[in-house]
């Protein structure tokens, strides 16, 4: 990326306004949403137009055999926790769950919030504060954030927007290696941080020119390296607004590409001839934390920034279309748009996991091409018995599919500077496969209505059916670059199950089971459409399910799985279609749009919604999920994000007592004349305003904490949350923390 002299008031010509489609409001989330997030891909037709065997087909079959052989499968169910369960646990990653840490996270469940709720709400007991905030200056040179003076050049020093994957890393990545409930964040660690996508409506005033404004967008995007700071553990952390590891990723960050792609004839431009770097990094969704000490990130809804010929079915099988694009790059960079010559393969070099070292600021991030092109949700890594990385992956899309890669070396132990370089090409080499679900119950069963089947589950075996497998391309008529570049094509050669939206689909780092978020599929059912199945179980899914894989064996390396469905989320005082692993739903707080998912060291699951306000219309949340005993699937809400936000990246440090989230998008559908949220600053109108802070919506990485451990919050570092004056930062007075959280609302309330 080229940025563009500072001229931030360059022009006047009006911002964009992005009107609502009226016939768009059947998905899950706000118009703008979609048309920035996911270039309004539930508008269009479904890409995946494949008609391979329906589930029921796949379902009937294999009951029929089941049958002939006896019913032997269902002997080999356990009963966890009064809920059937396929398989036994596995038992690959060391340790087991452990009793609470010494002071635990213990919390009363917070009431669901109305969708109109301006305020981060917690539990009783908890306060919470922001660490750091879209446009906090991160490098130097970086100026205190002021919305009327944005530059490109001040956004690529900046904290950028719309905060997706979140990890505070350790100060040692040795920590890293050892089980979940042994590591400490200590007091000093990095935070790394996605930044999917941009909002120009509600980011600037119409005193910026359009391509100023869509510079600053390209410099927002990407990822952050921040270093932070805090007293002890338990207590909230301040960012270091100098340190040497801090670093931002953006459309201008040069990329090595790596894998059996690279430098293929499919991945070549006239800009790199050589296929092998490329600028920038887009709409970074999830990711995860490896052993190693790097994070993958997914680069999830890539169609969105290209115009494409229209020409290529490969092309419409990723939603690429011929017509102008929401954000306009291609009026800025010939590359963005597949017409012009030399950039056919532009797109290619994006969808890709890209993995980035938050220890070396000076190491280049690669995109790794062994793990497949997609719409990557994210990645998480997990290590086999024997040492291999094992990265589970979620192509978010309705009917799309879920992925499992498995390396070809093993990580090595140690934590020496020549065993760090050996494990970071980890994920540089390996097979790749794509999940095939079966279900074990009656066709007729699955009525699309949520409805438990009579052998008490939705539930079934799987296999992990071979695209790449020893170097070879296990498709036939494709090579092993086309199945990487054109890896959902690869998938639906092998009949891979269509699910509904994959999201996060994480390796539970004590037990080895996989948990998948399908956030939601509207179009489940619709007359030309897949209807119900036994892992996809809802016709017009709009509250989304939680789908439990447990490989046979315990062995991360099987190509054969026995999974269930953990959760079909819902309010259960309005939907008959909800199941929550047995527990009573009467128990239970409601959840809708399960997005992002953590484990805690009790191992605990906990989800993260994007979408309550449309389906259930609440805040989105957290959610904590115990997942074994009496209390299996008891979900309980820790917290709601303000108005018109979705809660991202959860982090769940129950040795601490502490959580963290990523606010994206607060007051999303406003504009800027007419802002809906005030998160996290909630300056009043007519007040005010520090240096830094803004009387409008700043996505946000938020920490909660037990009330009392973060008095004095002030003093730290002093370069905490970009304040330039004199002495520690100016906090508000008048609530415990800062803003409105839980029990702490006071004037700051909205
Ligand atoms: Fe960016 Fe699939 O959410
Ligand atoms: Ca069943
Ligand atoms: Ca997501």
């Amino acid at each position: 990326m080229t940025i563009a002299p500072e001229s931030p008031q360059a022009g006047t010509r009006p911002l964009l306004r992005l009107e609502p489609k009226p016939s768009h409001a059947r998905g899950k989330r706000s118009p703008v949403t979609c048309r920035l997030k996911c270039a309004d891909q539930c508008a269009h037709p479904v890409p995946n137009r494949t008609d391979h065997e329906t589930f029921r087909e796949v379902a009937s079959r294999a009951l029929t055999r089941r049958r002939m052989l006896g019913g032997l499968a269902a002997a080999a169910a356990v009963v966890v926790g009064g809920a059937q369960v396929a398989g036994a646990p596995g038992a690959a990653a060391a340790g087991g769950p452990v009793a609470a840490g010494r002071k635990g996270l213990a919390f009363g469940a917070i009431a669901p919030q109305p969708a109109a709720t301006d305020a981060l709400v917690v539990p009783d007991g908890y306060e919470w504060s922001p660490i750091i905030r879209w446009g906090d200056p991160i490098l130097p040179g970086g100026r205190a954030f002021d919305p009327a003076r944005q530059s490109p050049q001040q956004q690529a020093l900046q904290f950028g927007y719309n905060c997706d994957y979140l990890d505070i890393l350790p100060a040692d990545p040795k920590e890293l290696a050892k089980p979940l409930h042994a590591r400490s964040r200590g007091t000093r660690g990095l935070l790394v941080s996605n930044h999917e996508y941009t909002n120009p409506a509600i980011m600037f005033d119409e005193s910026y020119d359009a391509a100023t404004r869509r510079a600053i967008e390209r410099a927002a995007h990407g990822m952050s390296v921040v270093e932070v700071t805090r007293r002890r553990t338990g207590t909230p952390w301040e960012y270091s607004r100098l340190s040497r590891s801090n670093r931002r990723v953006h459309l201008g960050t040069e990329f090595v590409v790596d894998g059996p792609a690279a430098g293929s004839d499919l991945m070549r431009t006239v800009a790199d001839p050589t296929g092998t770097r490329v600028l920038g990094t887009l709409n970074n969704c999830a990711g995860g934390t490896t052993p190693w000490g790097t994070v993958v990130s997914g680069e999830e809804n890539f169609h969105g920034y290209f115009r494409a010929t229209g020409t290529d079915p490969r092309d419409a099988r990723y939603g690429l279309r011929d017509a102008a694009t929401s954000y306009g790059w291609e009026l800025d960079e010939p590359r963005f748009d597949a017409r012009n010559a030399g950039y056919e393969n532009e797109s290619h070099r994006f969808g890709w996991v890209v993995e980035l070292d938050p220890y070396d600021p000076s190491a280049p991030p690669v995109k790794h091409t062994a793990m497949g092109r997609l719409k990557h949700e994210g990645a998480n890594v997990i290590l086999s018995e024997d040492g291999h990385a094992v990265a589970y992956m979620g192509d978010d899309e309705r009917f799309d599919y879920v992925y499992k890669f498995v390396s070809r070396d093993t990580f090595r132990r140690g934590g020496s500077a020549r065993a760090r370089a050996h494990n970071k090409q980890l994920l540089s080499a390996g097979d790749l496969y794509v999940a095939r679900f079966e279900g074990d119950s009656p066709a007729a069963e699955i009525d699309g209505s949520g409805a438990v089947p009579s052998d008490g589950a939705f539930d079934g075996t799987g296999r992990w059916v071979p695209l790449v497998e020893d170097g070879e391309s296990r498709v036939p008529g494709m090579s092993v670059a086309e199945v990487l570049v054109f890896t959902r094509l690869a998938a639906d050669a092998v009949g891979a199950t269509k699910m509904d939206r994959p999201e996060d689909v994480e390796p539970h780092p004590l037990t080895g089971r996989v948990y998948v978020a399908c956030t939601n599929n509207t179009d489940r059912g619709k007359a030309g459409k897949e209807g119900p199945t036994e892992p996809n179980p809802r016709g017009a899914n709009r509250d989304g399910h939680v789908v439990e894989i447990v490989e046979d064996r315990g062995d991360q390396l099987s190509e054969t799985f026995r999974w269930n469905l953990l959760l079909v989320a819902g309010d259960p005082a309005t939907n008959d279609g909800t199941y929550f692993a047995g527990f009573p739903a009467e128990k239970v707080s409601p959840i809708s749009c399960p997005d992002n998912l953590a484990f805690d060291a009790d191992g605990n699951l906990w989800i993260s919604t994007d979408g309550q306000p449309s389906s259930i219309q609440r805040c989105d949340g957290l959610f904590k999920v115990p997942l074994t005993g009496r209390e299996r699937g008891h979900v309980q809400q820790f917290l709601a994000v303000p108005r018109e936000a979705e809660t991202c990246g959860p982090v769940v440090d129950s040795r601490d007592g502490m959580v963290y989230v990523n606010v994206q998008h607060p007051g999303e559908d406003g504009s800027f004349a007419d802002q809906h949220s005030f998160f996290p600053d909630y300056l009043a109108a007519g007040e005010p305003v520090p240096a830094g802070a803004w009387r409008g919506p700043r996505p946000a990485t938020v920490q909660v904490y037990r009330a009392g451990a973060g008095e004095q919050p002030g003093k730290g570092n002093g370069h905490g949350h970009g304040w330039d004056g004199p002495g520690p930062f100016p906090w508000p007075r008048g609530g415990k923390g800062w803003g409105p959280g839980g029990r702490s609302r006071g004037r700051w309330a909205r």
